[in-house]
């Protein structure tokens, strides 16, 4: 009877987590999706719990208390710009959590055959993930080194650990008996987790976050399989397939391949190729600006990185606002991987309630900016750089970009000349029709709303 009960639960549970990914494709129905993930997620754990043979209530109550006491300030506290370092975080846990459900498992049981296959993937995935996360985390919260750290033969010694990892956790599906390679077994995965991540530069973790939480997922599915767990199955092939189509569409719109991204060293090669050159480039002032915006029809706001750390986005709102008063069509152009995280500009967008009818993929409004009196970046550089277009000596050769140049007019609001992520010098700034606005992003804009007239500002 309970377990009927709990096979039903676990479907309905299963349903939502589907729904929850379907609804996250839009920022419109992105709050559905996050309640449907919640909904899901407390009934699968009340399933769970119906389940006498499987819990034991104590011990639940206890980590039920001590996981709130740090989930719900980390929630709470966390700022939107450390959002990658904190799933970084969840992933490490998550993975950790598999893996030694895996081992207890092993210990326990000393499983035979198809279990004894799972707790081996499950083991491996969950042990490197752990560790390889943490790495992510570190880096992306400076506490590590954020250059890629390389050596001689890096590619090799690590492919070795990996093998010889792998060939440890086939010698224990075959014989599981042999309890001393667990050990070392658990141990090299540990360890394959942290050369694995080390030769990434800091800039790439958020794909490489991906990546992370691909492997957790498949841990998940694995534990699944070794628990008979369906709704572990479901889950977990549902987060590792997930991950992986988002790595592969950030890899896609940086234009790099996974090998590139895993195995490139990319930040250290950027760094090193940036060029000292002293071109002129055109300025403005706040003034100067408000009048060009003033008497354009049509605006195209192209947000990227630089926002997200000016926390700018409640100004945008009010120029947005002040703009489409004045009867100027504002809209928003959104590169698939501004910022440093998937759907990092519309979760601040969102934020700042600006809406989502305005705010416009790359390709559907690329075809705008040829009519378009003011193309507006603020604080994105890289996906707005037209060499990706036609320099094939440059590292975003190939890279869909937004076609910011072909506007009008183009303003830019930056700090300095520096580069941005790609460690590259950006050729949209030295065009006669580009207008460098030299600023804080938010304190630019603010000039801006205050050089407006009045009645536009109310
Ligand atoms: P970037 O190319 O990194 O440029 C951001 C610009 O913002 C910088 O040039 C910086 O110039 C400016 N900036 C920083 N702080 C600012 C502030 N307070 N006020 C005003 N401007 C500020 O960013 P993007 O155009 O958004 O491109 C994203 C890059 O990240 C791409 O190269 C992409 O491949 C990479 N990436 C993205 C993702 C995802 S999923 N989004 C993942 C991995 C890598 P100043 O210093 O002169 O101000």
């Amino acid at each position: 009877m309970t377990e009927t009960l709990v096979n039903y639960i676990y479907i309905v549970s299963a349903a939502l987590f589907i729904l929850a990914l379907k609804w996250m494709n839009s920022p419109a129905s992105a709050r559905r999706s996050v309640m449907a993930g919640e909904l899901g997620m407390l009934l699968a754990v009340v399933g769970t719990l119906l389940k006498h043979d499987v819990v034991s209530y104590q011990w639940i109550l206890i980590a039920f208390f001590i996981g709130s006491a740090i989930g719900a300030p980390i929630a709470y506290l966390m700022p939107m710009t450390a959002v990658p370092q904190r799933t970084a975080l969840s992933h490490a846990f998550g993975a950790l959590a598999a893996a030694l459900v895996g081992t207890a498992e092993y210990y326990r049981e000393t499983p035979h055959g198809f279990v004894m296959v799972a707790i081996v993937v499950e083991t491996l995935l969950g042990f490197l993930t752990f560790t390889g996360s943490l790495m992510a985390f570190g880096k992306l919260q400076e506490i590590l080194p954020q250059r890629p750290i390389v050596y001689r033969k890096q590619n090799l010694i690590n492919f070795t650990m990996f093998a010889i990892a792998a060939g440890l956790g086939v010698r224990l599906a075959l014989v599981p008996e042999d309890v001393w390679i667990f050990p070392i077994f658990a141990g090299l995965s540990l360890v394959f987790g942290v050369l694995l991540i080390i030769p990434i530069g800091g800039a790439d973790m958020p794909t490489v976050i991906a990546l992370l939480n691909s492997y957790a997922g498949l841990s998940a599915c694995a534990m699944g399989f070794a628990l008979n767990n369906k709704l572990l199955i479901v889950a977990g092939a549902l987060d590792g397939s997930s991950g992986l189509i988002l790595s592969i569409i950030m890899c896609k719109a940086m234009n790099r391949s996974f090998a590139n991204v895993l195995f490139g060293a990319f930040g250290q090669l950027q760094a090193a190729q940036v060029k000292v050159e002293q071109r002129a480039v055109r300025s403005a002032t706040p003034e100067e600006a408000a009048a060009i915006l003033e008497a354009a029809s049509s605006v195209i706001i192209v947000p990227g990185y630089g926002l997200a750390v000016a926390q700018a986005q409640h100004k945008i709102r009010e120029l947005y606002d002040g703009l489409t008063r004045r009867g100027v069509d504002v809209k928003f152009g959104i590169h698939p991987v501004a910022g440093r995280m998937p759907g990092h500009m519309n979760v601040l967008l969102a934020e700042a309630d600006i809406p989502y009818d305005r705010l416009f993929e790359m390709d559907d409004i690329n075809s705008e900016f040829p009519q378009c009196d003011v193309a507006l970046v603020i604080g994105a550089n890289d996906v707005t750089n037209p060499a990706a277009r036609h320099d094939k000596s440059s590292p975003i050769y190939g890279m869909p970009i937004l076609d910011v140049d072909k506007a009008r007019t183009v303003m830019v609001i930056k700090r300095s000349m520096n580069p941005g992520f790609a460690g590259i010098e950006n050729e949209l700034y030295y065009l006669d029709k580009t207008l460098m606005l030299f600023g804080d992003a938010k304190y630019f804009v603010s000039e801006v709303i205050k050089e407006l007239p009045t009645a536009v500002r109310a």
